[in-house]
């Protein structure tokens, strides 16, 4: 069991690459952490460098209190999991399991108590024998784990570990590492660029771009109040729609188009408006209503028509602003309608359109 302090990490790679420019989270004991952002944005760095497999530009590491940054990996006591399994095809699954046990001398019939032990949590007993050939996609990442699980490690990190695996496999490891990590209580953390897996797996999220934090917080936190308006577009499916808008004087409503005012319930710290700001209103809290109760109008040209729910694609009535909108379940909504939408006051997100920064 362990914590793990980041602190100001900064990585600039041969060439004067800026991959990392100071990242800092501090990871509770048993606590699992997603680092999610887009491809290049610096998980992998952030994880390599944790694991030391890659040195430490400045910044300092500390696991379990300990300052790891000059530690080899072998003695930081942790185990990680890559996205390409890393199996050796010509042993067993048993002996790919023991492998790093034995290598660090620990007794025979202790290596088999862990071995037996790991293979029962992972349901891989009947496979113990089988070359990670003769074993499925999902079977062999389970063997990786188990390889990791064995070690009995302080922190676990996994780089991306479902990435190789079609979309239902995945959504069915991703709860049994969950329900692992959970079991287990080790320290985590998770790198995907995977918004979807990152809210389902994470306590907490480190939202990365660019090599820099735009926000930590619980997967509703993030979801609720995104802090910026990268973070704003990134967690959510279909993204939040986007829309610069003016913000009226009073302070208390922002005005879409030439003239539709959209009421503010949460202003006070909202700052006169100089500054461009703005409005993000999410899919799924628009809504249809009665003609006398639009806020606007949706001028809808295409449907994605799901069963579950309904993806309503067009723009704002009279202007060339895409609006998206989901409404649960079947709507009898057609192409070419003009759909009368509404939201509430407290759904409406407010950016400054030049920082990026979260405004209400
Ligand atoms: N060994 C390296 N040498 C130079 N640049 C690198 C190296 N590894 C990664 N980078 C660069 O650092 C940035 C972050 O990469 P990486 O950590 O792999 O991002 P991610 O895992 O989020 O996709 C990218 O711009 C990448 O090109
Ligand atoms: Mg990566």
């Amino acid at each position: 069991m362990a914590t793990v302090t980041i602190k100001d990490a900064v990585k600039t790679y041969p060439g004067n690459v800026q991959a990392l420019h100071g990242i800092s989270i501090e990871i509770e004991d048993g606590e699992l952490i997603v680092m999610v952002g887009p491809s290049g944005c610096g998980k992998s760095t952030m994880l390599r460098m944790v694991a030391g497999l890659e040195t430490v530009t400045s910044g300092d590491i500390h696991i379990n209190g300990e300052w790891v940054n000059k530690k080899e990996p072998a003695d930081r006591d942790i185990a990680m999991v890559f996205q390409n399994y890393a199996l050796y095809p010509h042993m067993s699954v048993y002996q790919n399991m023991a492998y790093g046990l034995k290598n660090r001398k620990i007794p025979k019939d202790e290596i088999e108590q862990r071995v037996q032990d790991t293979a029962k949590i992972l349901e891989l007993e009947e496979f113990l024998k089988r070359k990670p050939k003769e074993l499925s996609g999902g079977q062999r990442q389970r063997v990786a784990m188990g390889r990791a699980i064995v070690r009995e490690p302080k922190v676990f990190l996994f780089d991306e570990p479902l990435s190789n695996l079609d979309a239902k496999l995945r959504v069915q490891m991703r709860l049994e590492i969950k329900r692992l990590q959970d079991r287990l209580g080790v320290t985590t953390i998770y790198v995907t660029h995977d918004q979807v897996e990152a809210m389902t797996l994470g306590h907490r999220l480190l939202l990365m771009n660019e090599g820099r934090v735009e926000q930590i917080g619980t997967p509703l936190e993030v979801y609720e109040k995104p802090q910026t308006l990268f973070v704003a577009g990134f967690i959510g499916s279909p993204s939040m729609n986007l829309i610069p808008v003016r913000l009226d004087p009073s302070g208390n409503q922002v005005i879409l188009g030439e003239s539709l005012p959209l009421p503010l319930n949460n202003f006070e710290n909202i700052v006169n408006g100089d500054s461009s700001v703005t409005l993000g209103m999410r899919p799924e809290h628009l809504e249809a209503c009665e003609t006398e109760n639009a806020l606007m109008f949706l001028q809808v040209e295409l449907l994605e028509k799901l069963g579950a729910d309904t993806v309503v694609y067009g723009s704002l009535d009279q202007t060339d602003t895409a609006l998206t909108v989901r409404l649960s379940g079947i709507h009898p909504v057609d192409t070419g309608d003009r759909l009368p939408v509404t939201i509430t006051p407290e759904h409406l997100h407010i950016f400054d359109s030049d920082t990026g920064n979260r405004l209400n």
